[in-house]
């Protein structure tokens, strides 16, 4: 341990998760050593280097002020444990494949291997802090794993789920809307919370930091997930509705938002939502109710899923009927790939599908994103050869049939859009799955224009 900082922090997990939560305890705590762990050596590489593995604004210049300071980048696991008084375990709870509840359930192994390990290393007492969005109950599994010895080392599990969004973490993290931390009601619990809202106290206001128990804390992290997901897939559903009777979509969900009691955030229709984490812990939500019998509650839920894939398979639809039935030979520039602006993550990302689709139909696609490129490539490895991947938006427009907005990137709302229609194929179509260009400008300059969720504006 080393006696000039006041706590000793470890991170397990050197993630979207980890790599920003930590950085900004290291930042906003300069009296903590803060240390993060992982088993991927290449992820830690690129932690200890100039390139970090996420792209996050604002991340880059606060990792290089802390980082050895107090805040350390390694792959030894081992060491870290012996030396931390609080462990943050924040490794991946990706969707089970393979065996019972795969397709649903969490799975658990990269969690539950880490429980081992802190067991196997400690050798004093810790607060191990569940950062992974988990399955309600999961802190019982992990008592009783680290309860599973007569070391006589103490461990108290906390619940302390994290709520950042990618593209804005340094934000989030600085300016908290809540801080959630579920323990046991017992004394002992109530310490260990009480340890872990000093760390917090540091930045976040108190009235911001909540207490409450630990299966609230656990399952709340599910139900803010579940519940932002569903407001995006109800006004979707609405957006179907709206390019059949004329109604625009946008100023439905103004009107709709201005009610106080709705509010007006994520109601932003889309070509759908996308992302590690909204479809995977419904599913989880939808797998728990199922483990306890609850099949219509579990079916209320699903359905936020099954309307995200509708959204995608509508916009691939709209696509093909706009362009008289026939993609096959056509080309095809997707601008933007990663699942949402400011951000080079492309997991569960709308493009993903658009574009596999869009290939089955034969068209000819070039893909441009200002961050994501390197993700897109791997997801479409298969494929490789039927796609170009292109940096400058206006070369993977030029000669091309249609454009379709996936990411909603400020540099695609500010194109020259005159230029770009002078170098494609006419007539040019542009589907905007995000809403973001001016579309009656662009129907002026001769574009054949579909948003979602509004009128097509058509020359044809
Ligand atoms: P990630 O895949 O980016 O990072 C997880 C890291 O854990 C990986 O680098 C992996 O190598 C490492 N890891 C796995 N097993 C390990 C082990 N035994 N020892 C050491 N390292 C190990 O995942 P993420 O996006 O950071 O998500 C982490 C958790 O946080 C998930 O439960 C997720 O649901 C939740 N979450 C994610 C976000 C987000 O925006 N991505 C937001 C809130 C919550
Ligand atoms: C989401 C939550 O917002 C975070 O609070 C949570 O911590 C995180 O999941 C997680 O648990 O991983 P994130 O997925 O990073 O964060 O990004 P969001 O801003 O929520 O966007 C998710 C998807 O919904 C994106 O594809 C986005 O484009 C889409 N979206 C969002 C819409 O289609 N419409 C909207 O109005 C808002």
């Amino acid at each position: 341990m080393n006696s000039l900082f006041a706590k000793t922090i470890l991170c397990i997990g050197a993630g979207y998760v980890g790599g920003p939560t930590m950085a900004m305890i290291a930042h906003k705590c300069p009296q903590y050593r803060v240390t993060i762990v992982d088993i991927n050596a290449d992820r830690i590489a690129r932690w200890n280097s100039d390139q970090l593995p996420i792209y996050e604004p604002g991340l880059d210049e606060m990792v290089q002020a802390a980082r050895g300071r107090n805040l350390f980048f390694s792959t030894d696991i081992e060491k870290g444990i012996r030396e931390s008084d609080i462990i943050f375990v924040s490794v991946n709870t990706p969707t089970k494949t393979f065996g019972v509840g795969a397709g649903m359930a969490a799975d658990l192994q990269y969690w539950e291997k880490t429980a081992r390990q802190i067991l196997e290393s400690a050798t004093s007492d810790k607060i191990v802090v569940e950062k992974s969005t988990l399955p309600v109950r999961t802190a019982r599994a992990m008592e009783r794993i680290l309860f599973s010895t007569q070391s006589g080392i103490r461990f108290e599990v906390l619940s302390n789920p994290e709520f950042l969004a990618e593209g804005t973490a340094v934000k989030d993290l600085e300016q908290p809307d809540r801080v959630l931390i579920g323990s046991r009601l017992t004394e002992s619990g109530i310490r260990a919370r009480q340890a872990l809202t000093e760390i917090y106290a540091n930045w976040v206001p108190l009235d911001r930091i909540l207490t409450t128990d630990i299966w609230s804390s656990e399952l709340s992290k599910l139900v803010a997930n579940a519940f932002l997901a569903q407001r995006i897939s109800s006004i979707n559903a609405i957006s179907a509705l709206c390019e059949k009777t004329e109604a625009d979509v946008t100023q439905v969900a103004r009107a709709v938002g201005m009610d106080s009691r709705i509010g007006s955030r994520f109601l932003n229709a889309s070509v759908g939502f996308g992302g590690s984490c909204f479809k995977k812990d419904i599913l989880n939500l939808v797998y728990i109710c199922r483990y306890y019998g609850l099949n219509d509650v579990a079916g209320y839920w699903e359905s936020v899923i099954e309307m995200n894939e509708y959204q995608k398979t509508h916009f691939v639809m709209t696509m093909l009927n706009a362009m008289f039935n026939t993609l096959a030979g056509k080309k095809i520039a997707l601008f933007g790939f990663a699942f949402k602006a400011d951000t080079g993550d492309t997991r569960e990302s709308p493009a993903i599908y658009i574009a596999r689709r869009l290939i089955e139909e034969q068209a000819d696609l070039a893909i441009t994103d200002p961050k994501a490129l390197v993700n897109a490539k791997a997801d479409l490895k298969d494929v490789e050869g039927k796609v170009r991947f292109v940096e400058d938006p206006y070369e993977a427009a030029l000669g091309s049939h249609a454009i379709a907005i996936m990411t909603e990137w400020r540099q695609f709302r500010d194109l020259d859009y005159e230029r770009v229609y002078q170098s494609m194929v006419k007539p040019a179509f542009i589907f905007d799955g995000r809403n973001v260009v001016d579309h009656q400008k662009l129907y002026q300059l001769g574009f054949n224009v579909y948003p979602i969720g509004k009128p097509a504006l058509t020359h044809l």
